[in-house]
């Protein structure tokens, strides 16, 4: 009897040491801004507080948008029992302070380590300290956690993210887990039960389609990133995203690129963490990241990521991209990757659309939808089942197509 006493007690003791991720954080891909596109480095405690302040009083936050997530250069060394300190020039007030201010706000505070023995920015990494670290974060109040995977040498990616995830459970703070190792070790793979979001490439970089060479590694252009997300879409669903990179809305690129590139992001149900500087964009560029039918898009709650129905249509250097929407909608976009203005002519009779991931089939009369361009707002009446529309160069036609009641 007391055999089985003990037996039945280690089985429950164990029971409580499991760690798992902390479930229920990312239902709908995360949105927030983070430092790194713009700022790097150059941080402090003022330029975080006025993102958190800018976020609230532009609307931004009313669209979605919650993480203000500190990325790499926020550390000081650690101190004789191996605590991470802040840098105090930068952050005077603390983490704790800052993470409270920015809670007031009704916003959550995220920060940036890295799995090996430094940050890519050269400062202490949390190899060897998981646990530790994580417990420091959890006594601030952060939110969320970017983990990086530079200076990894000899480690396995999966287990240290996973010793990073019992981290981050023991601690016993909710914070969504977002793993950075750029798609290296396969995370769609092993990621699903270690964190919320997994990037699947480099780093992006603010151009079009551009591969820019620091030497030793490149960062990549929109299309770049966007061509490397092929085969990943049945990895991702709520609770856990594939991450093609923070967004450099606002950074230098084309209006009509800038709209291609949030509207591809929606349509991979990717994070929408903003990467510019929020105090100072054009109302342009508020709109476009505030837009809240092509965000719909992105937080669609059945969170089936989108996929390219046509490569080259017509012979044309348009790419056609269908997402499967909760209700029976779906959303549609247009990508002109070309130099030139194409025109887009689409007869709904001659096509297919199916999806065999989400099993779910585009009606042949889209008659049966109402069908709005996102952008302008317009509605388009029945037009005898021809869609027509030009498309400037590196812009896409984003549309919804809502099944009518
Ligand atoms: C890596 C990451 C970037 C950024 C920097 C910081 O390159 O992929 O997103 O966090 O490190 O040093």
């Amino acid at each position: 009897m007391l055999r089985i006493y003990l037996i039945l007690l280690c089985f429950i003791a164990s029971g409580w040491a499991e760690a798992k991720k902390f479930e229920g954080l990312a239902l709908t891909p995360p949105m927030g801004w983070n430092s790194w596109n713009t700022f790097a480095c150059e941080i402090d405690e003022n330029l975080i507080k006025e993102m958190a302040d800018t976020m609230v009083e532009n609307g931004m936050q009313a669209a979605g948008y919650e993480y203000i997530n500190i990325d790499d250069c926020w550390h000081g060394e650690r101190d004789a029992q191996g605590n991470i300190q802040v840098n105090q020039q930068r952050f005077p007030s603390g983490l704790k302070a800052l993470a409270d201010y920015v809670h007031s706000k009704g916003l959550k505070l995220g920060l940036y380590s890295d799995a090996g023995w430094q940050t890519c920015g050269g400062h202490p990494g949390s190899r060897g300290y998981e646990f530790q670290d994580a417990k420091q974060y959890a006594s601030w109040g952060i939110d969320y956690l970017k983990y990086d995977w530079c200076n990894t040498e000899g480690l396995k990616a999966e287990g240290a993210y996973l010793t990073m995830r019992e981290a981050i459970y023991q601690a016993g703070r909710p914070m969504v887990f977002s793993l950075c190792e750029w798609g290296d070790n396969k995370p769609w793979e092993w990621a699903k039960d270690v964190g919320h979001l997994w990037r699947t490439t480099g780093d992006i970089y603010p151009c079009f389609d551009c591969e820019y060479n620091h030497g030793t590694w490149s960062s990549w252009g929109v299309l770049k990133i966007l061509d490397r997300q092929k085969g990943l879409r049945k990895y991702a669903g709520p609770g856990h995203w594939n991450d093609p990179d923070m967004m450099e809305v606002g950074n230098g690129m084309s209006a009509a690129e800038d709209r291609s590139h949030f509207a591809m992001w929606a349509m991979l149900a990717a994070p929408l963490i903003a990467g510019n500087d929020l105090r100072i964009m054009s109302e342009q560029t508020l709109a476009l990241l505030s837009n809240s039918d092509v965000i719909a898009v992105d937080q669609d709650p059945l969170g089936v990521q989108g996929f390219i129905y046509a490569d080259d249509f017509a012979d044309t250097k348009l790419q056609v991209w269908f997402k499967p929407l909760e209700d029976g909608d779906w959303a549609m976009a247009i990508l002109n990757r070309g130099d030139k203005e194409e025109s887009f002519i689409f007869d709904w009779q001659q096509h297919t659309v199916s999806d065999a991931l989400s099993q779910r089939q585009i009606q042949k009369s889209p008659s049966l939808y109402e069908i709005k361009n996102l952008w302008s707002g317009q509605v388009f009446a029945d037009n005898q089942g021809i869609l027509q529309q030009i498309i400037q160069s590196h812009d896409t036609l984003l549309l919804r197509l809502s099944l009518k009641k």
